[in-house]
């Protein structure tokens, strides 16, 4: 499938241990900036039931749900514990200068 990077938002507006929620093209992501520097983003709906990521708790490369306090691996997307049954759909990321880019489909 054809690569497709879009600017989702600039680095500075996610502080370092953060996450922060970006709309675009209809979807609902959650942008991640870890404290080693890396950029990462899933879907910011939980898999388990319906709960903005971006509401919980990062903890290293760690999303907690704020609902039901399932765990992601951001890095991964791979679910880490109950009641997490399905891995979050995660999206490549690549910085360019100050801007933040996603690969995103179609
Ligand atoms: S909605 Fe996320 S763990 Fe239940």
């Amino acid at each position: 499938m054809a690569e497709n990077w879009v600017r989702v938002a600039a680095t500075g507006d996610v502080a370092a241990g953060s996450a922060m929620p970006v709309e675009v093209r209809g979807l609902s992501l959650a942008i991640y900036h870890l404290d080693d520097g890396r950029f990462f983003c899933t879907d910011n709906i939980c898999t388990h039931a319906f709960a903005l990521l971006t509401d919980g708790w990062l903890e290293g490369s760690v999303i907690e749900c704020p609902l039901h306090a399932g765990q992601f691996d951001v890095c991964t997307g791979k679910g880490l514990c109950a009641p997490i049954e399905e891995d979050i759909k995660t999206f490549a990321v690549k910085v360019v200068g100050d801007d933040i880019l996603v690969d995103l489909p179609g």
